[in-house]
């Protein structure tokens, strides 16, 4: 074995793909029983509609080396990302744009119109006074569209107060004065047309890679593990950097999320794939109705059935699936502190999403991986 790599998520599987191909015999660990990190996704038994399991993953890139290299391993359909949310019994769609400032203020503003009466609104506060989030929001965008779209949402997030959150946590609030609802502004999205599981699979389909599953880098009755590893192979690490080091300068916090899976006896539930609740009386933060990811599978997917989830947000403890860094002031001198002493990790390269404690979009973690690759492993 050339390289050891612990993680089976995009990060992980690119440095595979790349060493494999360079001739490096690879050995990939992952302690869940699947490939593919948060990426992986299953097809319902009952209905065969594919769920993302670790929450809804929409592929989204500007980047053109990485659009390139995805397209090796999966076509991607035409999927356009929108995304709605329901106010008061009412639907509205996101990001804020012209149509839900017409709609919320029952108006035919135009954008210029639209522009200076959020701009008014806004004055009530000054983004860089902001004592925290919801002055921050209002500062932003107005008290109106603040409390109705994004005070409660950020509130059941965080499960806590925006009064009590810190302002930093949003740098802007994007308004568009047209009616574009797009989700993404990227130059490329879409989905894996054979699914997310097909993809991974295929990076990972290769005489020089081996796959270990339900593999624990830190259970040491099994061969794999760090203190028989560092120091003897190179070592791509990518699970959380506070655990590689035994939580030595204290935990790093994350928020997780539970997912609640539905299979209902009608057609369609919600008319599209993902449906946001602003208000606090509904405890979800947003309902995903899976089909919709899918309109081209209409004719495999059953007319009666449907699949939804709902998701809850909250702090994660040690037992949950991080999912996004809270990135508290603590965490930050934390994080610098792991810093430090991954530098001293003799042939151990720390990567993705858990071993950086950065929240990266599936691009993000295979174009950084790409570059570890070409500038630190070949
Ligand atoms: P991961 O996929 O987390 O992989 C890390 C792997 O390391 C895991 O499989 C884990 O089991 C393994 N591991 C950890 N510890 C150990 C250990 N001790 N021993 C062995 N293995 C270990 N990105 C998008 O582009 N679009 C989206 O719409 C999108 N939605 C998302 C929604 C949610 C809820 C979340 C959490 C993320 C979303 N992402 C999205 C981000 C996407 O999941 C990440 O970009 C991707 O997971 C990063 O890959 P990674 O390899 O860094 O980490
Ligand atoms: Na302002």
């Amino acid at each position: 074995m050339d390289l050891l790599i612990v993680g089976s998520g995009f990060f992980g599987l690119t440095i595979a793909e790349r060493a494999a191909a360079a001739g490096r015999k690879v050995t990939v660990i992952d302690r869940r029983h699947h490939i593919g990190g948060n990426a992986y996704s299953a097809n319902e038994p009952e209905t065969g509609i594919e769920v993302h399991q670790y929450g809804a993953h929409l592929f989204h890139t500007s980047n053109p080396t990485v659009w390139e290299y995805v397209n090796r391993f999966t076509d991607f359909t035409s999927y356009v990302h929108r995304v709605y949310t329901t106010h008061k019994g009412v639907v509205f769609p996101l990001p804020i744009n012209l149509g839900t400032i017409n709609q919320f203020f029952q108006a035919a503003y135009t954008p210029d119109q639209a522009k200076a009466l959020v701009q008014e609104l806004a004055g009530e506060f000054d983004a860089k006074d902001a004592a925290n989030l919801e002055e921050k929001g209002i500062a932003l965008i107005g008290r109106p569209l603040y409390e109705a779209f994004i005070r409660d949402y950020t509130a059941k997030q965080w499960q806590t107060d925006p009064k009590d959150l810190p302002a930093e946590v949003i740098s802007r609030l994007p308004v568009r004065y047209t009616y574009d609802n797009r989700y993404f502004n990227d130059t490329w999205e879409g989905l894996p047309v054979d699914g997310y599981t097909a993809w991974l699979e295929r990076m990972a389909d290769h005489p020089n890679i081996e796959v270990k599953l339900s593999t624990d880098y830190f259970d040491e009755s099994q061969p794999l593990n760090k203190k028989d590893t560092v120091g003897q192979v190179p070592v791509v690490y990518t699970g959380p950097v506070d655990r590689y080091f035994d939580y030595a300068e204290g935990e790093l916090s994350w928020r997780t999320l539970d997912f609640e899976q539905e299979v209902l006896p009608i057609g369609d539930f919600q008319g599209t794939s993902v449906m946001n609740y602003a208000d606090a009386d509904v405890p979800y933060t947003r309902i995903h109705e899976f089909k919709h990811f899918h309109p081209e599978r209409a004719d495999r997917y059953p007319t009666d059935k449907t699949v939804v989830v709902r998701e809850y947000s909250r702090f994660a403890t040690r037992a949950d699936e991080p999912y996004y860094p809270v990135n508290t002031a603590d965490d930050r001198t934390g994080l610098l502190a792991y810093r430090e002493l991954a530098k001293g990790e003799r042939d151990v390269h720390f990567g993705g999403r858990l071993g950086t404690y950065q929240y990266l979009d599936m691009h993000m973690a295979i174009g950084s991986a790409l570059s570890m690759w070409n500038n630190q492993l070949a």
